[in-house]
């Protein structure tokens, strides 16, 4: 008998007429069962947290206890919460444990900020014939919040969302990916737990895109916060019209290693950061510009500190690259990765695969069009191309429609200025890769990559409205 996981809306553990399946990603059988919703749990989701909204206007202090109990809950409950990532996402064990911890951040960091909500002064008294008004603005939750999280953190980009989003005073109706929403449906029962007031908090599980679109359509939303392809976020944004978005798209990030560089601590960083979950972080490496002057023994490092990863079981928690989400997933790295070396790109290492396992994989002599640069992989590869020129490498950068993150390894202060101004992303690492992120920091891009700043302060600036209020005094 397969474990079954309700859906929560307003409260209540919800069983409806349909199940999912939820598949180990590693063995690819089923472990466990989970409710589906239909319009009409869509339907009540949204209507409780428009209720629960209007009904609950929960102090700042409150908001701040319970987020910081869920944090405490969550630290708590780490290992059941890694392992049921392990299962459900095929995230590497100790890479799980780091994501329940991270997860604990955002939430006590979405605590903490819970309490610093605040408007400013506006001298309004500066205008003429306003001398005997005084102004100032406050923030206001914006009402019920849609999020709609993906499969690469089934914790974390659900705490990005949702704790910003009650540290803001608002209610909110997630819907999890299909792939992995026990993790979700886990945090709702430590929200239960913690006290949050019926219908603040709803989780509602389909497959395909029914239950996201229905949510797109629902005039009941404010708001939405969504992570996932550009493609979805296209819709989402030409759908809900001029309601508030933070769009966390694609990226295909870059980074630069410079004739200055420290190699080794180059090559060690992108083997762990090009690779961790399997290259499929919207931060991951993928674009590595290595200056011709230490290209050989970068890429002869990078090889080596490769080739001490740990592939297969996630379970295992030694394990440093696990499965990928499904086999047509490892399938379509597979076949870009063939198709690129069909066109005269060198396979350095890996290019092969075990089911839903793809070898960490490096090729180099790619041109710009080929799919592994050009387009997100999302997957365990990186594409190696050489440069003399810091202006031209960076235009070539600058090709890609994306831009989340960057970095550069170099030990000239110069140089690393001069690429963070000229690189068009979000945010850029020096002397790190583009997968640095600690959940305080403000995390969001440019160009196809989204708009909108994820980490808690930056989220909580989205998700309230910002009110002016002016006092018309007697003189
Ligand atoms: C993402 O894939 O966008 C999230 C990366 C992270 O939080 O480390």
């Amino acid at each position: 008998m397969l474990e079954e996981f309700k859906l929560f809306i307003n409260g209540q553990w919800t069983q409806t007429g349909e199940t999912l399946d939820v598949i180990d990603k590693y063995t690819q059988k089923p472990f466990a069962k989970v409710y589906k919703a239909g319009e009409k749990d869509v339907d009540r989701a949204i209507s409780s947290a428009e209720t629960a909204y209007k009904k609950h206007q929960l102090t700042p202090y409150k908001r701040y206890q319970l987020l910081k109990k869920v944090s405490e809950l969550l630290i708590q409950n780490k290992e059941d919460l890694a392992q049921t990532i392990t299962k459900e996402a095929g995230k590497p064990l100790k890479q799980a444990r780091t994501e329940i911890e991270r997860g604990a951040q955002t939430f006590e960091v979405a605590a903490e900020e819970a309490k610093r909500i605040s408007g400013e002064g506006i001298p309004v008294e500066a205008a003429p014939g306003s001398e005997n008004r005084m102004a100032f603005t406050i923030k206001v939750p914006v009402g019920v919040v849609g999020a709609i999280s993906p499969f690469n953190f089934p914790l974390n980009l659900v705490a990005h969302k949702v704790a910003p989003a009650i540290a803001a005073g608002n209610a909110v109706v997630l819907k999890p990916a299909s792939a992995t929403p026990l993790t979700a449906i886990k945090l709702a029962k430590l929200f239960q737990e913690a006290g949050l007031p019926d219908g603040l908090f709803n989780v509602v599980v389909g497959s395909g895109s029914t239950v996201g679109n229905q949510m797109m359509e629902d005039s009941r939303i404010q708001l939405y916060t969504f992570t996932g392809s550009a493609k979805i976020g296209l819709k989402l944004k030409q759908t809900t019209g001029l309601k508030k978005l933070i769009l966390e798209l694609g990226n295909n990030s870059p980074v630069i290693v410079d004739k200055e560089a420290d190699v080794e601590q180059a090559a060690n960083n992108i083997a762990q950061k090009g690779f961790a979950f399997a290259g499929q972080v919207c931060i991951s490496v993928q674009r590595v510009y290595v200056h011709e002057a230490v290209k050989d023994e970068f890429q002869k490092q990078l090889l080596q500190a490769i080739k001490e990863l740990k592939v297969g079981d996630p379970n295992d928690p030694e394990t440093d690259v696990g499965p990928m989400i499904d086999e047509q997933e490892a399938r379509r790295a597979e076949d870009w990765v063939k198709e690129a070396v069909d066109n005269g790109a060198e396979l350095l290492l890996g290019g092969n695969r075990q089911g839903p396992v793809f070898q960490p994989t490096v090729v180099t002599n790619v041109k710009n069009d080929m799919r592994v640069v050009c387009e997100e992989i999302f997957a365990p590869v990186i594409s190696l191309l050489d440069y003399q020129d810091l202006d031209e490498c960076i235009d070539q950068v600058n090709q890609s429609p994306y831009g989340l993150q960057g970095g550069i390894f170099t030990k000239n202060l110069d140089t690393a200025f001069y690429a963070a101004r000229k690189v068009q992303v979000g945010g850029f690492m020096i002397n790190d890769s583009s997968q640095y992120r600690v959940d305080l920091m403000p995390y969001g891009g440019v160009k196809d990559s989204g708009s909108g700043k994820e980490g808690p302060k930056y989220s909580i600036a989205e998700m309230t409205e910002e009110r002016l209020v002016v006092l018309n005094l007697k003189d």
